[in-house]
């Protein structure tokens, strides 16, 4: 049965006995995180999936990838920016376009969040993930603020687990993404994208205690390193 570990901020590791995906491998700066940079090279992932261009979730994606040779899935102008930095085994996608790898189907779609890449004057769409993995499926909101297409997501996918941020600086707050759980209708709900650094300070808990009082959504509050089992 495949698990999701969270490495903390919104590094997420989809894995099971025989392969493991990175999203958003965000290790140094990144405070919180249990793993190093050498670390995640040894855990040799299949794929990194890359869903925006900023320095906390493609800087150590490259270093990953050009240590391992593993594919790099993104979309179409982050994976382009991408290969200026010597990254050459990517997989470009489009927006609400699904495409199946080995093990796993991989869906970008729409954050509302800046759009430039770090190092460039260059733009690119900014968005959501959903895996597919063993008839689970599984919702990476990434930076994202709170946009009616949340229902559009509940009108395409039954999703059994949604990670979602909560920080309220970069990203939805807790009460945002309270409301973006009643859209999206997970199974389980997982906050992230929070006290990685000093600016505000957010409690999980206080979400948590939101999303009950809609029993639809399980949530969990998860520690760096520590995971959810996927069924
Ligand atoms: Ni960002």
């Amino acid at each position: 049965m495949p698990e999701a570990i969270f490495h903390w901020h919104s590094f997420i590791e989809i894995s099971s006995s025989h392969w493991n995906i990175f999203i958003d491998p965000f290790i140094e700066g990144n405070n919180q995180c249990d793993i190093t940079v050498s670390q995640a090279i040894d855990r040799k992932p299949v794929a990194i999936i890359v869903t925006h261009g900023h320095d906390d979730h493609i800087w150590n994606s490259v270093q990953v990838a050009k240590a391992t040779w593993c594919l790099v899935i993104a979309t179409f102008e982050v994976g382009e920016r991408l290969k200026t930095q010597w990254v050459t085994n990517i997989s470009l996608h489009h927006i609400w376009w699904s495409v199946s790898y080995d093990w796993f189907s991989v869906k970008f779609t729409p954050a509302f969040h800046w759009w430039y890449i770090s190092w460039t004057t260059i733009t690119s769409t900014p968005a959501w993930v959903l895996v597919k993995v063993d008839n689970v499926c599984i919702h990476h909101a990434w930076d994202t603020w709170l946009t009616k297409e949340f229902e559009l997501l509940w009108e395409y996918e039954s999703i059994d687990i949604s990670f979602l941020p909560i920080w309220d600086r970069y990203t939805m707050g807790v009460d945002d993404a309270v409301i973006a759980t009643q859209m999206i209708h997970p199974k389980i709900v997982v906050p992230i994208h929070y006290n990685t650094w000093d600016q505000i300070s957010v409690d999980p808990i206080d979400f948590s205690r939101k999303v009950m009082l809609d029993w639809k959504t399980t949530p969990k509050v998860l520690k760096a390193g520590q995971m959810v089992v996927l069924n």
